[in-house]
């Protein structure tokens, strides 16, 4: 199981892909021959995208800006993607975004929105095409999780909240899928430099040390390479490998006031 062969009425969905590990995830798949469809809510940011990879790969690109916050922005999403007459062979579910900051000192509508994007949409594209691709016996599906999904973050707590959920998911619909010719597999960075912090704000304390930090092109081609090998979970970066190990496995007790102390 790998991913699909590209073919003229199908084509690669990426979210979150005006900027970050999106753009560098669409240019994998570019670079292997899809076509793609651009997803995130800045259009001028998505051209840029589509205009540099079709000039580089000679691959359809289309650009669909929508806020996938919103369900009816998803909706309309998914209508303008039947309208095209293409496929969705390949899911990649990146669109994302943190926050940082104490749970009662964060913006509620904020926190609000987060859930929305991170765990929702990410439940509603891969509900609305994954039957597909199990139906085709041909699909294959990237999930953006975190390293923060594998243990509780103080100072993130509603973020890796969301990215337990997507791991969670992720690891099941794996087992479930594959006997459908679906591949499924969740990414899991530690800390990239791209637009995610300046959104997020600084995590307090020392808990991205410098040797955890990936360049996006570098998480991208493990993210894409894990996905054609059909694999579970990938965590991309030796150093982050190491973290999430730790993170799983070290008694609550001793991790949160670890973490509570060194955010102070
Ligand atoms: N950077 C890190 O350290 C890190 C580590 C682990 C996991 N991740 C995960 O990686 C994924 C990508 O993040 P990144 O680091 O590449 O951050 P980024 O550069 O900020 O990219 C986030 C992308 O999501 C899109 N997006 C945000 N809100 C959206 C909305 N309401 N509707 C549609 N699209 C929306 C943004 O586009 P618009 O603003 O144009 O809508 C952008 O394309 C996220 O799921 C993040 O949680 C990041």
């Amino acid at each position: 199981m790998s991913l699909p062969q590209p073919r003229a009425d199908a084509a690669a969905l990426v979210t979150g892909a005006s900027s970050g590990i999106g753009v560098d995830l669409a240019r994998e798949l570019a670079a292997r021959g899809h076509a793609l469809i651009l997803v995130a809510r800045r259009e001028g940011k998505l051209r840029e995208v589509a205009d540099e990879l079709s000039a580089a790969h000679g691959v359809r690109v289309e650009i669909l800006p929508a806020d996938l916050s919103e369900r009816e922005g998803r909706l309309d999403l998914l209508r303008r993607i039947d309208e095209l007459g293409l496929d969705v062979d390949v899911l990649l579910n990146n669109a994302g975004y943190g926050l940082s900051g104490r749970f009662i000192d964060l913006e509620e509508d904020r926190q609000e929105q987060m859930i929305r994007l991170n765990v929702e949409a990410v439940h509603h594209l891969a509900r609305a095409l994954a039957p597909g691709m199990a139906e085709r016996g041909s699909g294959a599906i990237l999930l953006l999780a975190s390293i923060a999904a594998f243990q509780p973050v103080v100072g993130m707590s509603d973020y890796a909240a969301t990215k337990a959920f997507v791991l969670s998911l992720g690891e099941t619909l794996h087992e479930e899928l594959k006997s459908r010719g679906v591949t499924v597999t969740t990414l899991c960075p530690g800390p990239v430099k791209t637009e995610f912090w300046d959104v997020a704000g600084e995590l307090e304390g020392n808990l991205n040390p410098k040797p955890m930090w990936a360049k996006a092109d570098k998480v991208a081609r493990e993210a894409i390479e894990g996905l054609e090998k059909g694999h579970r979970v990938v965590v991309p970066h030796a150093p982050v490998k190491l973290a999430s190990i730790a993170g799983r496995h070290t008694p609550r007790s001793l991790l949160l006031p670890i973490m509570k102390r060194a955010g102070k």
